[in-house]
């Protein structure tokens, strides 16, 4: 596994250079295999990729119809929902770019319950990329969060889904948020091609110091768990979440 820090001045230009990444490895992807799977993350930092993705700038750089797009974790709740990580990316970029509807494949939260949206989400990975039993999907890229306790999708200290290693995809009851996530498995997200982490703001400097730099220790600090076989691994932060790694000579 090759891992990468890039700083970047502040959370436009993470964006930027996120943005910059996206169309590069979709064109390697739509070049290589005719399509770019792209699994992306809640949460606000992306909104910073999501906004160029769709400016003047990039949006005419990437084959729309050609990017199949799923979450690499959504909350429980219907897609109209503030929360939802699906209602998100469809306000923030995808109802403003020329992807097909048939492109997307939202977690389906509708299902009775967490436990049944995550089999059925599982089901859907599967058949996309066509995987035998106990394949994980190779997503060619996969965009991650971080959160101030180190957690990334809806993978969060010392809970159930932790452990999950033959699943794609699990439901994950999240203790301190009283809350139902529907999330991938460490087993799926180190099988994609390259994942980025985007995490910007000081108060990620103390959790990103110690994902990067202190002990192993990823029960209490899942983002550790994030380590794709044979693909890339770039933490792409700004200064501020930055502020506390040892200088590089
Ligand atoms: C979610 C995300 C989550 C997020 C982190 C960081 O569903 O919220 O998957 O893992 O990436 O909490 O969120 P921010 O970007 O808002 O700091």
């Amino acid at each position: 596994m090759e891992r990468q820090l890039v700083v970047c001045d502040d959370l436009e230009a993470l964006g930027r250079r996120a943005a910059d990444l996206f169309v590069t490895l979709c064109g390697e992807a739509v070049t290589s295999q005719g399509r770019f799977s792209v699994a992306l993350s809640g949460g606000e930092t992306p909104k910073a990729l999501h906004s160029q993705l769709h400016s003047e700038s990039y949006r005419s750089r990437v084959p729309w119809s050609k990017v199949f797009v799923f979450w690499g974790d959504d909350r429980y709740v219907p897609h109209d929902h503030p929360d939802s990580n699906y209602g998100m990316a469809r306000a923030t970029l995808l109802d403003q770019v020329p992807i097909p509807a048939q492109n997307l494949f939202p977690v389906p939260t509708e299902r009775k319950d967490a436990a049944s949206a995550a089999a059925r989400y599982q089901q859907t990975v599967k058949g996309f990329f066509d995987l035998s039993e106990g394949e994980q999907p190779r997503f060619d890229l996969m965009v991650m969060g971080m959160g101030e306790d180190g957690h990334t999708a809806s993978l969060f200290p010392d809970t159930a889904a932790l452990k999950s290693s033959s699943r794609v995809v699990v439901a994950n009851y999240v203790q301190k948020l009283d809350a139902d996530r529907i999330t991938f498995t460490f087993s799926a997200i180190n099988q994609a091609a390259f994942v980025v982490f985007l995490i910007s703001g000081g108060s990620k400097a103390l959790a990103l110091k110690e994902v990067l730099e202190g002990p192993y220790q990823p029960d209490r600090l899942p983002s550790q768990f994030v380590q794709p076989k044979g693909g890339k691994l770039l933490f792409l932060v700004d200064r501020d979440a930055a502020a506390r790694l040892t200088p590089r000579e």
